[in-house]
């Protein structure tokens, strides 16, 4: 029997098949919830809720079990029920737990662009702005999007960066997707806010090498950034930073209760995402990412690293080596890949994380040889690469989820 679920806009088939995957795959992550909520996220956080990226906070605890139950009875009606009882029962649950959960800009709860400071839409446009204007650099040599191309998923496409002068920087230009709910930015975490982070790029001489002083000074004689002050423009690079984001990936959607959305391969890959690949151990919660810093073994090259990763800045041995995990929405789009650009496919990545990666001293202990099977690599690379697209927005303050226009060509299946 196949079930249509008016809370979703598009159409929908829910078939028992499918609802026993998402129970299952629900219910065995519910599980492994009550067994291991610790300090790097648990992998759980990943499928849990949609949402819950600290799943550390109590708060969001609370939330995703909720937010589980809800989900595992709705999936427990579409079963047995049909779809009739099924929606209203989820019209019913939903409600609360979702608007509670959209309904509170600041809390720590979302992951959506309101995370953080409220952005201020007068901001976010100015901000878009300035990010693709290359007076901000010297001789107007680049912008901001130069490197972080937006069409390039806001990374780029070669292995490391190249600045003013053609001067190479030592490291590839990490995506801004969700660095809404980041908690330090840079790949070795030098800077805490974006507010800090946004001025750095203008006086490095390896990215706009000008001063902040003198980027103020052009722009001034524009009418239109006569009144730009150091402050408001960190602020309007920041407040647009924020909105940068990518949603409504089949995995969302998959979340969100849509269980045709995701192909049975995507599934099937975060199923060994979350278990035997162990990649959810690091790249947790609906951001992806623990936002902690690991030592992968990828600086490791001739028997020395090659860059000291975050030790460089808390002068710690068990950080030597170590970079901040990425997001991996939209990872498909935006290689090469890793702080340096050394691996050039998201194959190349699997292929390096099934050896076990580089063996060093400093190796993360969780970076073991995988065993997967080449089916196996094919599925996580299928949930890598298509499960995880996404829609990608900027400069838009909207809640995520309610733009839901977004063609997913599985779910036509
Ligand atoms: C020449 C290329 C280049 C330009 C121009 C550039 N960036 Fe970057 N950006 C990089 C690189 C490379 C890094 C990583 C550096 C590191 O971690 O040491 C980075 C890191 C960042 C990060 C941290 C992301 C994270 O995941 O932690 C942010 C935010 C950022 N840039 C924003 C900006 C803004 C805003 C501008 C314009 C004012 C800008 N960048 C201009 C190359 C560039
Ligand atoms: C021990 C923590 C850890 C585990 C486990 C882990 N990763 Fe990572 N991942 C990281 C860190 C840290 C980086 C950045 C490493 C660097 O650049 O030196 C990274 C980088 C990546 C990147 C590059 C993203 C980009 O924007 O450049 C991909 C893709 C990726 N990991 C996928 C995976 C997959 C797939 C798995 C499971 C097979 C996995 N990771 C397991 C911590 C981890």
């Amino acid at each position: 029997m196949a079930a249509s679920c008016p809370l979703w806009s598009g159409p929908m088939a829910v078939s028992n098949k499918d609802s026993a995957i998402a129970l299952d795959v629900l219910s065995s992550c519910w599980q492994e919830q009550q067994h291991s909520i610790n300090t790097a996220g648990g992998g759980c956080a990943t499928i849990f809720g949609g949402v819950n990226s600290a799943v550390t906070d109590t708060k969001s605890r609370t939330a995703s079990k909720i937010g589980t139950a809800v989900k595992a009875y709705r999936y427990q009606a579409m079963r047995h029920s049909g779809w009739l009882v099924a929606s209203f029962i989820s019209l019913l649950l939903t409600m609360p737990v979702y608007g509670q959960r959209y309904d509170k800009p600041s809390s720590s709860n979302t992951m959506g662009p309101a995370r953080g400071p409220v952005v201020d839409p007068a901001k976010v446009a100015l901000g878009k702005r300035l990010f693709s204007d290359s007076r901000l650099s010297f001789d107007d040599w680049n912008s901001c999007a130069s490197c972080h191309e937006p069409s390039h998923g806001f990374s780029e496409g070669r292995p490391v960066s190249v600045g003013v002068l053609g001067r190479r920087g030592k490291r590839h230009t990490p995506t801004l997707l969700g660095r809404a709910s980041g908690e330090s930015q840079f790949w070795d975490g030098r800077a805490l806010t974006l507010e800090e982070q946004v001025l750095q790029p203008i006086s490095d001489p390896n990215e706009m090498g000008t001063t902040v002083e003198a980027a103020l000074q052009r722009l001034h004689q524009d009418p239109v950034y006569r009144n730009l002050t150091r402050e408001s423009l960190a602020e309007a690079l920041a407040s647009y930073l924020r909105t940068i984001r990518s949603e409504n990936s089949n995995y969302d959607l998959f979340l969100w209760g849509w269980t045709s959305a995701i192909t049975d391969q995507e599934l099937e890959g975060l199923r060994l995402f979350q278990n035997k690949a162990r990649c959810y151990l690091c790249h947790s919660g609906t951001r992806f990412s623990d936002e902690q810093f690991h030592n992968t073994g990828i600086a490791w090259r001739d028997s020395a690293l090659q860059d000291e990763g975050r030790a460089g800045i808390t002068g710690k041995s068990y950080h030597k080596g170590a970079f901040k995990t990425p997001t991996l929405r939209d990872v498909g789009r935006r290689g090469p890949y890793m702080h340096d650009g050394s691996l050039a496919t998201l194959e190349d990545v699997i292929e390096y994380y099934n050896r076990g990666g580089n063996q060093n001293p400093y190796l993360d202990e969780n970076i073991v040889p995988l065993n997967l099977t080449d089916a196996e690599k094919r599925s996580l690379l299928a949930f890598l690469r298509t499960g995880l697209a996404g829609k990608i927005n900027d400069g838009v303050i909207e809640r995520p989820m309610q733009s839901r226009n977004r063609p997913v060509t599985s779910a036509a299946r």
